[in-house]
């Protein structure tokens, strides 16, 4: 066996496995001990693993400044052999591919008018993006998740890394662009009510390449369920989602903030969680209660997906699954800072799914976890799965049709 061989088979085996022994390796490969060292030692260099006692472990936490050609040349080679790993599939897990920005956030009294100067009562920096804050809420719902998104080489990509790293997200990639900044966001909660008014520059989250979404294929294949939003690249978005809907995935997309991409991957979606702006703009009608939203639910479920789930809010949200629709009320809550909830309420949502609950047991579990969340200041900062439980048995809610 040549070298290149034995190092890509080892590579297959470690993502298989998530580790590797020397002596297994030495053993199944008919060489020394000192080969495999060197071999792991080398692949190691790459970025690929980390050296364990006695062997490696896969490496899930990685920032990636430019993906080698080596190790493009080894994961396309992993693709080719993907048919001689078993399946490895495994309840609750979620792959989520998105965006990660800064968080400028203002507190004001309330939003100003256009040309007024208000004085904000606090400026907080926070971790934020719509694909890291529901990577964290799906890890908080117990869920096992790999997070890729892509950021810059600025002061903020080390931040980045570091939210990650200390927060629970199980694994995640981050890429970073030489030339486009780490994406942020300008927010102003408005302390009268918790609102928000959001304006993004999305940054290095519009520049995920096709070979680094192809090195994402290996954790859709583990997932139960792919989970994107509109905050990256139209390109990255639809390759995912087109590989994910081949391979059987269920592909939940939160379609925010609305594009006219969404026309183009809509196709590939089973699961779509617009909010009610955005499924206004999706179905192009107006929606100012339940029955106009039901039939907005209409328009879009023609589109393809079998479930369509509008998040209305402290109304709740509306269940289309084929003809069926359901109410989910909002569960009661002291609303601080309503950023994110919708972030809360998919992350959550995902994660139940993956973990094996009903469609409706994951929109309640949903709605607990996001009431929970908007009690909270900052988009990323989301609840605990006891604190959801404890939630849940507290509020008995009744759905009604
Ligand atoms: P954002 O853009 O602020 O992240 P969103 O507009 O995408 O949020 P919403 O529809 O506002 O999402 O909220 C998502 C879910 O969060 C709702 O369906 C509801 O379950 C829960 N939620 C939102 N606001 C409240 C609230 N004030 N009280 C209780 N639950 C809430
Ligand atoms: O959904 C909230 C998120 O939207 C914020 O964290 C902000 O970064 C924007 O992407």
């Amino acid at each position: 066996m040549f070298i290149k061989e034995r190092r890509d088979e080892i590579v297959v085996i470690l993502f298989e496995q998530g580790k590797v022994e020397v002596n297994e390796l030495a053993k199944r490969f008919s060489t020394s001990r000192e080969t495999i060292r060197s071999d792991l030692n080398y692949l190691n260099g790459l970025g690929l693993l980390e050296r364990c006692y006695g062997g490696a472990v896969l490496k899930k936490r990685s920032l990636i400044n430019n993906l080698s050609s080596e190790i493009e040349n080894i994961l396309n080679s992993i693709k080719y052999k993907k048919s001689k790993i078993k399946d490895n599939s495994m309840s609750g897990y979620v792959c989520i591919i998105g965006s990660f920005n800064v968080d400028i956030v203002c507190s004001v009294p309330r939003f100003p008018n256009p040309g007024e100067t208000l004085i904000a009562n606090r400026t907080h920096f926070g971790p934020g993006g719509k694909g890291a804050n529901q990577a964290l809420a799906a890890s908080k719902a117990l869920a096992q998740v790999h997070f890729v998104a892509k950021i810059g080489k600025d002061k903020f990509s080390e931040f980045a890394y570091n939210h990650l790293t200390s927060s629970l997200v199980d694994g995640f990639t981050l890429y970073q662009s030489d030339t486009l900044p780490t994406g942020n966001a300008v927010i102003y909660v408005s302390e009268e009510n918790g609102e928000n008014m959001i304006a993004i520059d999305r940054g290095a989250n519009m520049a995920l390449t096709e070979s680094e979404i192809n090195q994402a294929y290996h954790h859709i294949d583990l997932s139960n369920v792919l989970l994107v939003q509109l905050e990256s690249n139209l390109d990255a978005i639809l390759q995912s989602v087109k590989y994910a809907s081949a391979n059987k995935k269920r592909v939940i997309l939160n379609p925010a903030p609305y594009s006219e991409d969404i026309e183009q991957i809509i196709p590939y979606v089973n699961i779509i969680t617009p909010n009610k702006t955005e499924a206004e703009f999706i179905s192009g009608m107006k929606i100012t209660d339940i029955k106009s939203a039901k039939l907005a639910a209409d328009k879009i479920s023609m589109k393809g997906p079998e479930v369509v789930i509008i998040t209305l809010g402290s109304e709740g949200a509306l269940v289309k699954n084929n003809n069926s629709f359901t109410l989910i009320p909002a569960f009661p809550a002291l609303a601080v800072d309503t950023t994110g909830a919708g972030d809360a309420f998919n992350g959550a949502f995902s994660a139940a799914l993956a973990n094996g609950d009903s469609l409706l047991d994951a929109c309640r579990y949903a709605s607990a976890f996001a009431s929970l969340a908007v009690e909270r200041e900052g988009a990323s900062n989301m609840p605990t799965h006891e604190q959801v439980l404890a939630r849940l048995s507290t509020h008995a809610l009744s759905n009604y049709n």
